[in-house]
């Protein structure tokens, strides 16, 4: 017995003495502490802030796991690069584990990534996708986020699925389905990509289309009651189908259409994208038609277990499924009436 306890304690104390060193590069003055600095694109972002609530809240769960110590820094670049550019000089300079970046630029990346490594710091880009050759540039460089097309194309799905199961979108029964389209911010690949795909599962199913307008409104709520309160006043009730590319502007749009009084039944199909807490109290109230899960929780997990394999020097693909390298994908999920009960669950 007396020979076990001696055993166990030596094998701690040589556990201790790894762990610390395989833990955290250059931070000597407490080993079992990871750092991690997050630069996010806005703060306020309706889905952003749900990634971030996620890391926090999984990161607490990581120590309790690991017995080790995760300190999050997390820093708001509302909206300007150049701030950004500062604070991840800042989490540099004081010498932090992983660097999380939510680049307001995508542009801007290379320089980042090229500050990364000078400093010899891993970076995790998420939710704004660096270019391809930029990505490559450096092999400690990883992409956190989900497959803006793959989004699209659910959308379109679900508004064929309602055509399908006898949903009459097309009011004027002249057999073309007129829309409007709320595009998030230009050069946000999921803007551009959810636009394209969308629409394009709709031609591809034979289904005839117009399109009445289109705009940014920059994933913002505001924003998106403006535009649709402008063309509900040109265009009316002409207006069959809104394809918001986020949840906050579908709400926005009905928004619009709620100051105008109009009943539940008179308002155009709007379908979203992410499955926000506001966007499944609309669908259950039958403004919003369907949306599709952005899944931030799964990102934010993503982040913190990718964070903690770099930072402990652990094997990568046994904490996160890499594609490509240097890639991790979460899948999309429709969430329509139909199965709003597993994500309400969630909550
Ligand atoms: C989300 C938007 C969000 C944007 C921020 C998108 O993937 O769907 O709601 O505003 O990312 O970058």
């Amino acid at each position: 017995m007396k020979k076990f306890v001696l055993r166990a304690v030596a094998i701690l104390l040589l556990l201790n003495l790894i762990f610390p060193l395989a833990a955290c590069g250059g931070a000597e003055d407490d080993v079992t502490t990871i750092r991690i600095g997050v630069a996010l694109y806005k703060q306020d972002d309706t889905f952003i802030s749900l990634v971030s609530q996620e890391l926090e809240k999984y990161a607490m769960e990581k120590e309790a796991e690991l017995g080790i110590k995760i300190n999050l820094y997390i820093s708001d670049g509302n909206g300007s690069q150049s701030a950004q550019n500062e604070q991840i000089d800042r989490f540099l300079d004081r010498g932090y584990d992983i660097i999380c970046v939510n680049v307001v630029d995508r542009t801007a990346a290379a320089v980042l990534i090229d500050k990364a490594q000078n400093a010899e710091v891993p970076i995790i880009f998420f939710n704004r996708e660096p270019v391809y050759e930029d990505m490559m540039r450096w092999h400690n460089v990883y992409y956190v986020g989900s497959d803006g097309a793959g989004s699209g194309v659910l959308q379109g799905q679900i508004i064929l699925n309602a055509i399908e199961n006898g949903t009459v979108i097309d009011r004027n029964g002249d057999g073309v389905l007129q829309y409007v389209m709320l595009e998030g911010e230009p050069g946000h690949q999921d803007a551009l990509l959810r636009t394209e795909n969308s629409v394009r599962v709709l031609t591809a199913s034979g289904i005839a289309v117009e399109k009445l307008a289109g705009d940014s409104a920059n994933w913002q709520r505001g924003q998106a009651l403006e535009k649709m309160r402008t063309w509900l006043r040109d265009m009316g009730e002409s207006i069959e189908l809104v394809i918001a590319n986020n949840d906050d502007m579908a709400l926005g749009a009905i928004d619009a259409c709620t100051e105008l009084e109009m009943a539940v039944e008179d308002m155009p199909f709007i379908v979203g994208v992410d499955a926000t807490p506001p966007a499944l109290i609309a669908l259950q109230d039958g403004t919003l038609k369907g949306t599709v899960l952005n899944d931030a929780e799964g990102q934010a997990h993503a982040m913190i277990n990718l964070s903690c394999a770099l930072a402990f020097d652990e094997p990568i693909s046994a904490a996160v499924e890499l594609v490509d390298g240097n890639y991790i994908w979460l899948p999309y999920v429709t969430v329509t009436l139909d199965n709003i009960e597993d994500f309400l669950e969630e909550e």
